[in-house]
């Protein structure tokens, strides 16, 4: 394997060295430590990993959204060619929103219970997903402009494109009167109202019950076919990185571990943790029991020194202790990082072959690992 990071060809979102960490009473929380991460232009691509892990911070750095302090941020963020940290907070606007969107992790908290559903969508069709106008010019266009009325049928139409019983009466209820299914295809509506080219979904539907769930990933896979997005995905369920993305990043202790094209990385996962993440999968087939992975992310004020994940590998030896481990690829879209694959190692294991991996995972070709067969938390 060569010492390269994976490439990906014309990328929509470039995330290059990115680190995040918290400034606290106790001390300084390294969370996010060295991230590399791209979603090429039409390309679905999932984060995965473990609560904790640092998938929610990762996209709350992309998206500015952290308050600098208490937290610290490096790197580099480029969307369609544009470096994101160094725009304004007026040019980053015109994106926000409008360029790239965003699905929050809890349906509820992020729609406003004081405003109906159809208040809150009229103004995103109306403005944008902020809006550039000022306070004044804001309330003249919302209460005396003809607008008003496009953009409300705007809305409905997004309604009914997610498939929303009855939209006119859900446009005048509030958050509060609604399902958690019906809130989280008012939240898709929202985000996909000013046709965005990327979407950013932080766990999407996982807080519903296992038939909704699987209705909302169905109408979100239809959606990111018919309005040709780019997609970064958040997720602790593998199943759902199985049913939706093209490429998988699998995601420990604040790094990306490894990445690769889906099939593959379910097939032959190579680092010690997406191999026990995947074996942790309860299955309804092929005999083999589910076996978990001893201990907990790290703790961020102290992260392990070296690989982060050496604590829990059952791999780990002196070399994993003392440096970060390289990320190796062997094809421009997958790569691993882990001292096992490194062509110049002194490592008292060799790499886990196919073999070794379906041994300890029973047989994957013949499993279908849907949403519902998936309980990782
Ligand atoms: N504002 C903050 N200040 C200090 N620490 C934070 C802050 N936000 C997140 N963290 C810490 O960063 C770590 C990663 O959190 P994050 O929310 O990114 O996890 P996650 O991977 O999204 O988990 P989940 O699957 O539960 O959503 C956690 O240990 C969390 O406590
Ligand atoms: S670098 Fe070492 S501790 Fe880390 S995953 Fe590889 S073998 Fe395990
Ligand atoms: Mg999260």
């Amino acid at each position: 394997m060569t010492n390269i990071e994976p490439v990906v060809h014309d990328p929509m979102l470039e995330v290059d060295d990115l680190h995040v960490g918290f400034e606290s009473f106790d001390g300084f929380s390294d969370v996010i430590d060295g991230v590399n991460l791209s979603v090429g232009k039409g390309e679905v691509v999932t984060v995965a990993g473990e609560t904790g892990c640092g998938k929610s911070v990762t996209m709350k750095a992309i998206l500015q959204l952290l308050s600098e302090p208490p937290a610290r941020v490096s790197g580099t963020i480029e969307f369609d060619d544009m470096s994101l940290r160094e725009m304004s907070d007026a040019e980053f606007d015109q994106i926000k929103g409008e360029r790239m969107s965003i699905i929050f992790q809890d349906p509820m908290s992020s729609l406003n219970p004081t405003f109906t559903v159809g208040e809150q969508l009229t103004d995103t069709a109306q403005f944008g997903g902020y809006g550039d106008a000022g306070i004044l010019e804001y309330t003249r266009r919302k209460y005396f402009g003809s607008e008003r009325a496009e953009a409300r049928e705007r809305a409905i139409e997004m309604l009914e494109e997610v498939q929303m019983p009855d939209p006119e009466n859900v446009m005048d209820s509030y958050p509060t009167q609604l399902s958690g299914g019906m809130r989280q295809r008012v939240l898709i509506a929202q985000a996909l109202m000013n046709e965005p080219d990327l979407l950013i979904a932080d766990e999407i539907g996982t807080a519903l019950d296992v038939t909704i769930h699987d209705q909302i990933l169905d109408l979100l896979q239809n959606l990111i076919d018919s309005h040709d997005l780019s997609v970064l995905m958040i997720t602790h369920n593998l199943g759902i990185a199985r049913q939706v993305s093209d490429r998988v990043y699998v995601m420990y202790g604040g790094r990306m571990v490894e990445t690769a094209p889906t099939e593959e990385l379910f097939n032959y996962p190579k680092h010690p943790y997406t191999q026990g993440l995947i074996a942790s999968i309860p299955r309804l087939t092929g005999g083999a029991m589910a076996e978990g992975i001893d201990g907990s992310v790290p703790e961020y004020l102290d992260p392990p020194d070296g690989c982060r994940f050496h604590p829990r590998c059952p791999y780990a030896h002196e070399a994993c202790v003392k440096d970060r481990p390289q990320m190796r690829s062997d094809s421009a879209e997958a790569g691993v990082e882990c001292v096992l694959y490194d062509d110049n190692r002194a490592a008292p294991f060799d790499a886990p072959t196919l073999a070794d991996t379906r041994n300890r995972m029973g047989t994957l070709e013949d499993e279908s690992y849907s949403s519902e067969e998936v309980y990782n938390d």
